[in-house]
């Protein structure tokens, strides 16, 4: 696909001018556009009750049900976006990895892929092919999903290979991901030949996204803050790159309105990982529309390390979440005060919303933002 079909958000312009697209293009809309990684989950009443009688990988490929959970803090919060509810093993489940997601741990891979016989053998089994043949509850639910946001725009989103490979080496979640950072230097064709597999699953589900409606994507590299800038620009960002590179030639035609010039554009990108403030100018190389900042390195920093050029998103530290309102609003303004100095800002967090949020306080700061 190299152009978006007219029945696209952003080609029939529902989404085109939204406050969360200009900002990722690079503008400063009246009013700053506000999501939360993670808004949709535990956090939410209407979210537990759902999952009390439906596994979380069955959600995810229910359409009515991930189209349902996608929209729930949308109502609830009104957010300026919404994030596709599904999560970043999703693709490689239907491939057709045996791999479940854990409550409490994360996900849990049935054969940890550790030799080079190890990723032939995923190579050959769980193509890419068979992931796109198997996509049409992701369609659907996206479809579901964009027909009742109206004007509100959705993030599609895929996990980077090496955040996939982290997962997949270790077969769970781990602390420092060493063995797969063993991987990376004990048999760095290997290692190279597995994220480029899981970059090529990446970017056909960010691409199936994208067709069936999503308005921007996000690349999420969570653990890519345990590599050092020199391992992460050598064996990690030309998969990355790659994985991006599936929607990256998406054009369509934004349209002439409200005094801005019709002009070609590309679907915006957002990068994202966390404890990756070494990382910036690593993830920025990457190619996208904004980089997604974590808690620990202000924004004014951020902005000034990338040369003051490049859409930031962020970054509210999640513990705030629990403290009393008047810090929580002070702090909201630190970061908002910061954020000028970038080009573009979308307010959201340094990383998800922890599951014991009270959701009501992620309501009030998004009244708070908006009327700031
Ligand atoms: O942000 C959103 O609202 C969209 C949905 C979303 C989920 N996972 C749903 C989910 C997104 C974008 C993800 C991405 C994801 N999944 C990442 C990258 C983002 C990040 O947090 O850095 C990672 C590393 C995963 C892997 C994963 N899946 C973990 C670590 C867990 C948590 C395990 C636990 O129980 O604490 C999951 C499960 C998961 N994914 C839940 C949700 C809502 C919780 C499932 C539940 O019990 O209901």
């Amino acid at each position: 696909m190299n152009s978006l079909p007219a029945s696209h958000p952003l080609v029939d312009g529902r989404t085109s001018d939204a406050p969360l697209i200009r900002a990722l293009h690079g503008h400063r809309p009246e009013r700053i556009p506000v999501w939360f990684m993670r808004q949709a989950g535990r956090s939410l009443p209407e979210y537990r009750s759902i999952r009390a009688d439906h596994r979380m990988l069955d959600a995810c490929v229910n359409p009515e049900l991930a189209s349902e959970i996608t929209l729930q803090p949308v109502r609830r919060h009104g957010v300026d976006a919404a994030v596709f509810f599904s999560d970043i093993v999703v693709p490689l489940k239907l491939a057709g990895v045996d791999v479940d997601l854990v409550a409490g741990r994360g996900p849990v891979f049935a054969d940890p892929v550790r030799s080079a016989a190890d990723v032939r053998r995923c190579r050959a089994e769980f193509t890419a092919d068979r992931l796109r043949a198997a996509l049409d509850p992701v369609r659907d639910a996206v479809r579901l999903t964009v027909a009742q946001l109206g004007g509100t725009p959705l993030i599609g989103f895929a996990g980077a290979p090496f955040t996939l490979a982290a997962y997949l080496v270790e077969g769970g979640p781990s602390r420092d991901h060493l063995r797969a950072r063993t991987l990376m230097h004990a048999d760095p064709e290997t290692w190279r030949e597995l994220l480029d597999w899981a970059a090529e699953l990446s970017g056909v589900f960010l691409e199936a996204q994208v067709e069936a409606g999503a308005s921007a994507v996000q690349l999420f590299d969570s653990w890519a803050g345990s590599l050092s800038a020199a391992d992460y620009r050598a064996h990690v960002a030309p998969a990355s790159r790659r994985t991006l590179d599936a929607v990256r030639d998406i054009a369509y035609r934004h349209p002439l309105r409200d005094g801005y010039a019709a002009c070609e554009e590309t679907v915006p990108a957002i990068h994202f990982a966390v404890g990756s403030g070494h990382l910036l100018e690593e993830l920025a190389a990457v190619g996208v529309s904004a980089i997604g900042v974590d808690w620990r390195t202000p924004l004014d920093e951020a902005s000034r390390r990338l040369g003051d050029t490049v859409p930031l998103q962020g970054n509210l530290d999640p513990a705030y979440l629990g403290a009393p309102p008047e810090r929580l609003a002070a702090h909201l303004d630190d970061v908002l005060r910061r954020g000028t100095r970038a080009p573009a800002h979308v307010l959201n967090l340094g990383h998800g919303v922890p599951p014991e949020t009270d959701p009501d306080v992620l309501t009030r700061l998004v009244e708070l933002a908006h009327a700031r």
